[in-house]
C-alpha cells in the first residue's frame, strides 16, 4: 500500500477497506489525462513563481517518462498505488526526487479527478461524433441510391403507405443527426476547465487559472471551486444521449431482425456480421442487431445509477463520485462499440429491392391514393374512404391487390373509376406524387439528401 495521506494515521488500514477504497483498477484508464493535467498545472506553477523553471522542466520530464514507459509495457500500474494520481505521483518522486513532491503545490485530488474525467468525456464525446459522422455517411450513401426503391411504409407493424428505401433511411438520418447536435450542445456546455478549485474552496496560492484552461484547450476557466468539485452533470448528459443513441440504434436493430426474417428477406446481413446455431444447420442468425438491442439497457442502467449516485451528495466532493467511472467507461465503451459495429453492418448489408417492391404492391398500401383518386372525381373523401373500404374487402376475398381488378369490377362500387386508375394508383405514382417537404417523392427527397451532404460536410470542425 503506496497512500498519499499517511501523516494523520497511527494505525494502518484494514486489507478490505484499502481494497473497497481504491479506484486503481479501473481509473487507470486516466494515465494520460491525469499527466496532460500534471503537465499543464505545472507549467503555470512555474509562470506564476511557485516552481523553478529547472523543477518544471524536470517534472515535464518525469511525467513524460511515465506515460512512455506504461505505453511500452515497462512500468505496471498495479493495485500497490490507491489510484491512479498517487500512482503517478509516488513514480514521479521515484524518478526525479524532490521536485516531484512539489506537484500537488496549489492542487488536490478533487480538482486532478474532476479534470482527468472531464478531459476523458470531452474526448470520448468527440470520438463519438466521429463514429455518428461515419454512420451519417454511410446512411447517406445509401439513401442517394436509393431514391427510386419502393418499400411498404408502416404504422403498427401493418402495411400503411408506400415509401422508399431512401425515405425509412432518411428517418435514421434525422435520429443521428441529432445525436451529433446533442454531442457538440454537450462539448459546448462542458468545455470549461475545473483545474485550480483545489479541495473545494480554490487556493492561497497564485495560480493562473485561465493559463491552464488555455493549455488544456479549454474555453477557460470554471467559476465555482465547490461546484466544479462536485459537477458531473456532463457526463450525466453524456449518458444521457448515448442512451437516446443506443435507443435509436436499438430501434434500427429491431427493424433489420426483421427485414432479415426468413418471412420479410427485405435485407440479407453479410456473413461477417451474422452467426450461426450449433444444432440448426440453416441458420443465419442476427445476433449482432440482437446485442445492440441488448446492450442498450446497460447504457440506459449507467445512466440511472450515476444519477441516483449524485442525488444525495452534499456539497463538495464526496467519495460517493468515485462510483461515476465504471459505469460510464462500461457504458461509453458498448455504446461506441455498437454504433461502429451497427455502421460497419449497415455498409455490407444486402438490400432485396425487389422483396421491397414486391411486398409494397400488396397489402393495399396505395388505398388511400385509390380513395384521393376518387376525391379527385368529387366524390367526398368520407365516401371515397367508405368505398375503398368495401373494395378492399372485396379484393381480400379474391386474395388480389386493387390494381388487379378490371375497370368492369371496379366500376361496381364507383362508376366514377376509369382507365387512368391504374396508373393513378401505381406503386410509382402514389410515390412520385408524395411532394411535402419531408416526403419520399424523389423531388423531394433529392433535396433532402442535398441538404444532408452538407450537413456532414459542414458539421464537425477540427477540434469536434
Ligand atoms: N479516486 C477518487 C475518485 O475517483 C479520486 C479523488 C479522491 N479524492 C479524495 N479526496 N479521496 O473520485
Amino acid at each position: 500500500m503506496a497512500q498519499l495521506w499517511g501523516g494523520r494515521f497511527e494505525g494502518n488500514i484494514s486489507e478490505l477497506a484499502w481494497k473497497f477504497n481504491a479506484s486503481i483498477n479501473f481509473d487507470k484508464r486516466l494515465l494520460a489525462q491525469d499527466i496532460q493535467g500534471s503537465l499543464a498545472h505545472s507549467e503555470m506553477l512555474a509562470k506564476v513563481g511557485v516552481i523553478t523553471k529547472e523543477e518544471k522542466e524536470a517534472i515535464h520530464k518525469g511525467l513524460k517518462s511515465i506515460l512512455q514507459d506504461v505505453r511500452d509495457g515497462k512500468l505496471e500500474i498495479t493495485d500497490k498505488y490507491e489510484d491512479v494520481h498517487s500512482f503517478v505521483e509516488a513514480n514521479l518522486i521515484d524518478r526525479i526526487g524532490d521536485a516531484g513532491k512539489k506537484l500537488h503545490t496549489g492542487r488536490s485530488r478533487n480538482d486532478q479527478v474532476a479534470l482527468d474525467m472531464r478531459l476523458y468525456t470531452r474526448g470520448e464525446v468527440v470520438h463519438t461524433a466521429k463514429l455518428l459522422k461515419n454512420m451519417l455517411s454511410t446512411l447517406q450513401q445509401i439513401m442517394s441510391e436509393n431514391v427510386e426503391t419502393y418499400m411498404p411504409g408502416f404504422t403498427h407493424l401493418q402495411k400503411a403507405q408506400p415509401v422508399t428505401l431512401a425515405h425509412h433511411l432518411g428517418a435514421y438520418f434525422e435520429m443521428f443527426k441529432r445525436d451529433s447536435l446533442r454531442l457538440k450542445d454537450i462539448y459546448e456546455r462542458m468545455n470549461y476547465c475545473p483545474l485550480g478549485s483545489g479541495a473545494l474552496a480554490g487556493t492561497t496560492y497564485p495560480l493562473d487559472r485561465d493559463l491552464t484552461a488555455e493549455l488544456l484547450d479549454f474555453y477557460g476557466p470554471t467559476l465555482n471551486s465547490m461546484d466544479s468539485v462536485s459537477d458531473r452533470d456532463y457526463l450525466i448528459e453524456f449518458l444521457s444521449a448515448l442512451s437516446t443513441m443506443m435507443m435509436h440504434l436499438s430501434r434500427f436493430s429491431e427493424e433489420v431482425i426483421i427485414w432479415n426474417s426468413n418471412e420479410y428477406r427485405f435485407v440479407e446481413i453479410d456473413d461477417a456480421y451474422s452467426t450461426g446455431s450449433s444444432i440448426m444447420p440453416q441458420k443465419k442468425n442476427p445476433d449482432i442487431a440482437e446485442l445492440v438491442r441488448g446492450k442498450t439497457g446497460r447504457v440506459y442502467g449507467a445512466l440511472m445509477s450515476l444519477y441516483t449516485t449524485m442525488k444525495g451528495i452534499p456539497l463538495a466532493y464526496d467519495k460517493d463520485m468515485q462510483e461515476d467511472k465504471e459505469v460510464s467507461f462500461d457504458a461509453i465503451d458498448n455504446a461506441q462499440h455498437c454504433l461502429t459495429l451497427f455502421t460497419d453492418m449497415l455498409a455490407t448489408m444486402k438490400f432485396n429491392n425487389l422483396a421491397m417492391e414486391k411486398s409494397a404492391t400488396k397489402g393495399f398500401t396505395n388505398a388511400t391514393d385509390a380513395a384521393d383518386y376518387l376525391v379527385v372525381k368529387g366524390v367526398p373523401f368520407r365516401d371515397a374512404h367508405s368505398i375503398i373500404g368495401r373494395l378492399v374487402l372485396y379484393c381480400i376475398d379474391k386474395d388480389c391487390a386493387i390494381d388487379n381488378l378490371t375497370i368492369e369490377e371496379l366500376k361496381e362500387f364507383s362508376d366514377k373509376f376509369d382507365s387512368d386508375v391504374f396508373e393513378a394508383i401505381s406503386l410509382k405514382t402514389c410515390v412520385e406524387k408524395r411532394l411535402t417537404l419531408g416526403a419520399p417523392g424523389p423531388l423531394v427527397m433529392n433535396k433532402v439528401i442535398e441538404a444532408n451532404k452538407a450537413f456532414i460536410n459542414d458539421f464537425w470542425t477540427d477540434k469536434f
